[in-house]
């Protein structure tokens, strides 16, 4: 096959939702569906089941749940697909979001009880900065939630952005029977496998216009399901895969992920309408502003490190997204931050329980290589060098904390560890404003990090320490002179580890005023 064919047939998403909406689930029957595994209950690794395949850290192990942003590599219905597995935890971190930025789309999943969450809300955010289209798959339509129209209608009013239907359900809760598939006016009604959700359930297929009732479904549900499509026709958006495409609407599907109901419409429109690998912006070194097309020469770069994924050697992985031409195994390139060669060796694709090595790859696949290259975060890798992907932004810290060591005279370890968890972006390290002497604090996107980093400390770096949180809850970048800016009572004006002033405030009413009271400076929630 070659190199275009190899592109247009990559598919390289992401889920993004709020912990418990059925991100494990969904992954877990995309890999039923894809033939990848054949009974679904292997992903989870919840309450002390089998181990997950991201079970690499043992902190991760002892608390059971994905800390890794990791990727898994697996045909359906004739596409590669790449998924990115977003830390979706409470804690989430700089890495979900960072993740994000080596996806082509998303699928946005939603508790139909809950509607649009926080942490949905803000990964939403991330996507739309990054002009990533997304599906939204509307879950749990087994249990009592929500109605399908005020569910859409919060998307739009929580999220900004119009929602279009491609299937409606029928009935929900115990009640829930199927969908109504609109592009081909077809009712889709389901009976469950008797393994449950653990096999792909039956589906009858009716024609809306001439469906008749039978021990299924009433005359008087084909009725509503009529209606509602009529309705829909009427007064919902409407949806095109142009529009879908430049993020200016997101087409909603509706189902349980659970019994595998509503499943292969929301996978086979991944197929049909999420984007291949595109052109991706980059900076030359002149700066001007150029964009890399999935069919020049080989280029990379790193969206994440994640380090001792194997305990019994030291390692660091360093995962690499191709954004354009072939990889091959143990191809040499050129780091383009240190200009040295480096040979990309040993790579790993990661296929549902096992790691598997990888002999090639291509724009939108994933590669994790043991770094021993030094690279960073957000680096570029080619054969020609001359230019650098644009940055990943940094999103704005919501917890802050001091961490000090339990015996005071480890000081030194303390920093050459922080120095280089802070270079790895397990953290962000922040200083006293105009004073870089000064000891660093921590700030961070999810209490996760904090934890990541005293685990480090103390396993790589022995240094054993104490978290004093700090009082604050959002912060913000200040654009503007920031000595004139009038810092809150509560507030603090600090810089970050690249000498961009920065205020960190106690809750975001005082955000909110510090902005009023400021009206010479903007206030960025992303640098
Ligand atoms: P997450 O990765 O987004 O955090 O969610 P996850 O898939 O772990 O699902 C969270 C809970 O929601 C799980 O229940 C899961 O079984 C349940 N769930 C997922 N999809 C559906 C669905 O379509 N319908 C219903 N009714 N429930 C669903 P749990 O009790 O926390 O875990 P478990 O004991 O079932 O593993």
């Amino acid at each position: 096959m070659d190199l275009n064919q190899e592109i247009t047939r990559r598919r390289t998403f992401a889920i993004i939702s709020h912990p418990d909406a059925g991100k494990t689930t969904l992954t877990e029957k995309l890999l039923l569906y894809s033939g990848m595994i054949r009974t679904a209950g292997m992903v989870g690794s919840r309450k002390g089941q089998k181990a997950a395949s991201s079970d690499w850290m043992s902190m991760e192990q002892e608390r059971g749940i994905s800390i890794t942003a990791s990727a898994m590599q697996f045909e359906y219905k004739d596409c590669k697909i790449n998924i990115l597995d977003t830390p979706g935890h409470q804690d989430f971190s700089e890495d979900t979001y960072r993740t994000l930025t080596a996806a082509d789309s998303v699928i946005m999943v939603i508790d139909c009880a809950k509607g649009v969450e926080t942490q949905t809300r803000k990964l939403f955010e991330a996507c739309r900065l990054r002009g990533i289209p997304v599906l939204t798959f509307v879950n749990k339509m087994d249990s009592y939630g929500k109605g399908p129209i005020e569910l859409m209608e919060e998307v739009e009013s929580v999220l900004g952005i119009p929602a279009a239907a491609l299937n409606w359900p029928i009935g929900c809760g115990k009640e829930f029977k199927g969908l109504a598939d609109r592009a081909k006016n077809e009712i889709n009604l389901y009976t469950k496998a008797k393994s449950g959700g653990a096999a792909k359930p039956h589906v009858d297929y009716m024609d809306v216009a001439t469906a008749q009732g039978n021990d299924k479904i009433s005359d008087e549900e084909i009725a509503s399901v009529r209606e509602d499509l009529e309705l829909l026709e009427m007064a919902g958006n409407e949806f095109t895969r142009e529009a879908y495409l430049n993020c200016k609407v997101t087409p909603v599907f509706f189902g349980s992920a659970i019994y595998n109901y509503g499943v292969e419409p929301l996978f086979d429109a991944l197929v049909e309408l999420a984007p291949s690998p595109a052109p991706r912006p980059a900076d030359k070194n002149d700066g001007e502003e150029i964009e890399i097309a999935p069919d020049e020469d080989f280029s990379a770069y790193v969206f994440k490190l994640q380090a001792n994924m194997n305990p019994k050697h030291r390692d660091c992985i360093a995962f690499l997204r191709v954004n354009s031409g072939v990889y091959e195994k143990d191809m040499s390139v050129l780091h383009h931050r240190t200009k040295k060669k480096v040979r990309l060796a040993a790579p790993q694709v990661l296929m549902a329980a096992s790691r598997e090595t990888l002999e090639s790859a291509y724009p939108g696949d994933v590669i994790g290589i043991v770094n021993t290259a030094g690279l960073a975060i957000g680096d570029t890798v080619s054969h020609k060098g001359g230019f650098e992907f644009k940055k990943l932004p940094y999103f704005q810290p919501e917890l802050f904390a001091r961490v000090v060591p339990k015996d005071l005279g480890k000081r030194k370890a303390i920093d050459k560890g922080l120095a280089q968890l802070s270079a790895e972006g397990t953290i962000q390290l922040m200083y006293e404003y105009n004073d870089t002497f000064s000891y660093p604090f921590l700030a961070a996107v999810g209490r996760l990090q904090f934890e990541v980093l005293q685990h480090r400390l103390r396993d790589e770096y022995k240094v054993d320490t104490r978290l004093d949180m700090l009082p604050y809850t959002c912060s913000a970048w200040i654009k503007g002179d920031a000595s004139k800016f009038k810092v809150p009572f509560n507030s603090k004006l600090v810089q970050d580890c690249f000498d961009r002033p920065m205020i960190l405030f106690s809750n975001p009413w005082e955000k909110d005023y510090a902005r009023k009271e400021n009206p010479d400076h903007e206030l960025l929630d992303y640098a």
